[in-house]
């Protein structure tokens, strides 16, 4: 992509690359114009894709296509398309972040679809992550989560000397692999009782694992399942959909070790 241009110019410049390979969809989105507002699944159809192009570079396409029609283009959240920043989750044909493994929807590329494929897309479904408008949700839920503990307190000054915190192997591999949650909601989204326990258990399980996270380990576990709970998500009834559905490949066993922490400050939080 070229800094500066358009949604529009990027999109003619991919439909300008199109190879005789192209291929036409039928898309049913769910379209909603509000909060309160009734939604249904509508149904477009899509000539030209190119396989290479992403999966929200072809919603672009379509965006292009109804903005020239006079009608409203479809909502749907995105930010770094690089698989980093979470927003851009939406369920592809029942599967969050659709049908590749440890991809999220805007690294998903349209190679991965067949000439005359019916694509059906909707917002991740979750009471916890209220419909804003078409495709995008609220998942402020999250933020009152981290918010609740999902942080360390230090005293700020001069920067500390590298490695003047010396962190195990073992540790800093646990601690890193759990970081790398994008907070995209697609657990969430995928849980038969739309639980956050894999979200929770990987911002929990990521600081408790390093010597900086101690300070307030009991009281983050305690604070951010107490938010969790009020959030109204469900229960963990590991059947492991969140892992499965991860694009970041969170493992269960941060939801074992997030269990581990809630009991051990209990029994602190008792004494
Ligand atoms: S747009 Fe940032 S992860 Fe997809």
């Amino acid at each position: 992509m070229t800094f500066g241009s358009t949604v529009s110019q990027q999109t003619e410049r991919i439909m300008s690359h199109a190879s005789s390979k192209n291929f036409n969809l039928t898309l049913q989105i769910w379209r909603q114009a509000g909060p309160t507002k009734p939604g249904a699944l509508k149904t477009y159809s899509l000539a030209g894709i190119s396989p290479d192009m992403s999966f929200l570079e072809m919603l672009d396409v379509l965006n292009e296509q109804l903005i020239a029609n006079g009608e409203e283009p479809v909502a749907f959240d995105h930010d770094c398309r690089e698989g980093i920043c979470g927003t851009c989750g939406v369920m592809i044909n029942g599967q969050a972040h659709g049908p590749d493994s440890a991809t999220t929807t805007c690294q998903l590329h349209m190679r991965r679809f067949n000439d005359g494929d019916t694509i059906l897309i909707e917002p991740w479904h979750a009471n916890a992550f209220p419909i804003v408008r078409d495709l995008v949700v609220d998942r402020s839920a999250f933020d009152r989560i981290i918010q609740a503990g999902g942080y360390v307190s230090v005293n700020t000054g001069g920067a500390p000397d590298a490695n003047s915190t010396l962190v195990p192997h073992h540790a800093q591999q646990d601690a890193m692999s759990a970081a790398a949650c994008i907070g995209c909601g697609a657990c969430v989204a995928s849980c038969k009782n739309a639980s956050a326990m894999l979200f929770v258990s990987a911002k929990v399980s990521h600081l408790a694992n390093l010597p900086q996270g101690q300070g307030e380990r009991s009281k983050r576990v305690l604070g951010m399942v107490a938010a969790m709970d009020a959030e109204q998500f469900g229960n963990c009834t590991n059947t492991a959909e969140c892992e499965a559905a991860c694009p970041a490949g969170i493992k269960l066993t941060n939801i074992a070790q997030l269990n581990r922490e809630y009991i051990k400050a209990l029994l602190v939080s008792t004494e």
